[in-house]
């Protein structure tokens, strides 16, 4: 089956002497594997400039070695035991080995963290397509300058994500699973892309490296969750706000672990500051790093390099030094003077395979002179 697309005429558009507004677009994935080429975006076009970050990035759909997936996450840094992540994806096990228990093509996990410590993860497969509800996904997309908005509706599984003036809105009606709630994100941070924050730039790289596309439309968001899990063996709550949250969107046009070896990522904030990292070294042994440093919601500076040396000169964007306990921050300024963040891997959220999830408690020191404590979250991978 073909994807549908649906296409509505702009209600702009309909008004005299205006010109004439893209009209809204409804995408719809049917969870069930598609055969054949992909197309994946890797660079902002100009007939994809007026449309919001958040649209999907693999037409006409990803097939069984490709991917589009949406991140919202939460915690609460007055306890960092609590936290949520929620993924929201278009990725079959094959594109993405992490998720070993499905085949489907649409789905969504759900990672809690409650106070006592105690975890929860909660993989929500929509139904095939030949069920009754037919599991799929939709996609709405309202270009700007109408309003610039995406919402997604993983229709069968019960979950659905919406941009809203402020931000973001996550709502959970899993009650099948057991699981129900919401999480809102109110963006902190302006919106940016691997190398920039001027998000519509034309011909603006959308990729973070090679096959692995990545933007960052909320880097820094003041959150509030309230989520209940009740289930045969637990009845449990997940309550906060003033929680620190997070949005981003990753896609690729091949295996996510055929493009990549290392994956160090974080999001951390401290004093007025607000920062995004991500460090990735392919299989050829080239390290493909990011960073994205705001203060009082507005951005100090975006950075991306490429190196096929392990990066350690004085001016390097980005150096990670990782281990059990902690992972340590290198990062050159504009002007190549240091931002030193150390992190400790305070609270394991997620332990599986290859794959590490934390919060943490953190210090900072900006320029050999002012030093902040603040709290992130990060993850690693190795293939
Ligand atoms: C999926 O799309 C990619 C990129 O076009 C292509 O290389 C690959 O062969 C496709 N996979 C399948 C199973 O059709
Ligand atoms: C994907 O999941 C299916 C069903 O659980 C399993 O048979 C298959 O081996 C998995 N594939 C990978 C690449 O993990
Ligand atoms: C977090 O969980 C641990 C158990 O893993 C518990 O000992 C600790 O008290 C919890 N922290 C808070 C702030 O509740
Ligand atoms: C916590 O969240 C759940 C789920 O939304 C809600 O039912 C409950 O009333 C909340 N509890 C508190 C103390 O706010």
């Amino acid at each position: 089956m073909k994807p549908t697309k649906l296409l509505f005429l702009g209600l702009a558009a309909l008004t005299a002497g205006t010109p004439s507004v893209p009209a809204p677009e409804i995408f719809t994935y049917p969870n069930e594997l598609s055969a054949g080429p992909v197309n994946a975006q890797f660079h902002v076009t100009p007939d994809t400039a007026y449309l919001p970050l958040d649209h999907p990035r693999v037409s006409p759909r990803p097939n069984q070695t490709s991917f589009d997936w949406w991140w919202f996450s939460a915690y609460n840094p007055a306890n960092l035991n609590e936290s949520l992540v929620v993924k929201f994806y278009l990725a079959t096990n094959a594109s993405f080995p992490l998720r070993a228990t499905t085949t489907d093509a649409v789905s969504v996990d759900v990672f809690v963290g409650f106070a006592d410590g105690s975890a929860a993860p909660v993989m929500i497969e929509a139904k095939p397509a030949d069920f009754t509800p037919k599991g799929q996904a939709v996609v709405n997309v309202e270009p700007r300058p109408a309003g610039g908005r995406v919402a997604g509706d993983w229709q069968t599984t019960g979950l659905t994500f919406r941009e809203v003036d402020d931000g973001f809105e996550v709502r959970v009606d899993a009650g099948w699973m057991g699981l129900t709630g919401s999480m809102k994100l109110k963006t902190l941070a302006p919106p940016r892309l691997p190398c920039t924050a001027s998000t519509h730039q034309p011909n603006a790289p959308l990729s973070m490296l090679p096959h692995v596309g990545w933007i960052n439309t909320v880097p820094d968001a003041s959150a509030s969750v309230s989520l209940a899990l009740n289930t045969r063996s637990t009845n449990k709550q997940l309550n906060f706000s003033s929680g620190i949250g997070y949005h981003d969107q990753k896609w690729g046009d091949a295996p996510f672990h055929s493009s990549v070896r290392s994956w160090y990522w974080g999001t951390a904030r401290f004093g007025p500051y607000s920062l995004v990292y991500l460090q990735s070294t392919s299989h050829s042994d080239t390290t493909y790093s990011s960073v994205h440093l705001a203060r009082d919601g507005r951005e100090v500076f975006t950075k991306c390099q490429e190196d096929s040396r392990a990066p350690e000169g004085d001016c390097d964007a980005l150096q990670v030094l990782s281990n059990e306990e902690r992972t340590t921050l290198r990062i050159a300024m504009g002007d190549c003077s240091d931002l030193l963040v150390s992190i400790e891997k305070t609270r394991e959220l997620v332990e599986y395979g290859s794959v590490g999830r934390w919060t943490g408690v953190l210090e900072a020191i900006v320029a050999e002179e002012v030093k902040f404590e603040g709290t992130a979250m990060m993850q690693e991978f190795h293939f």
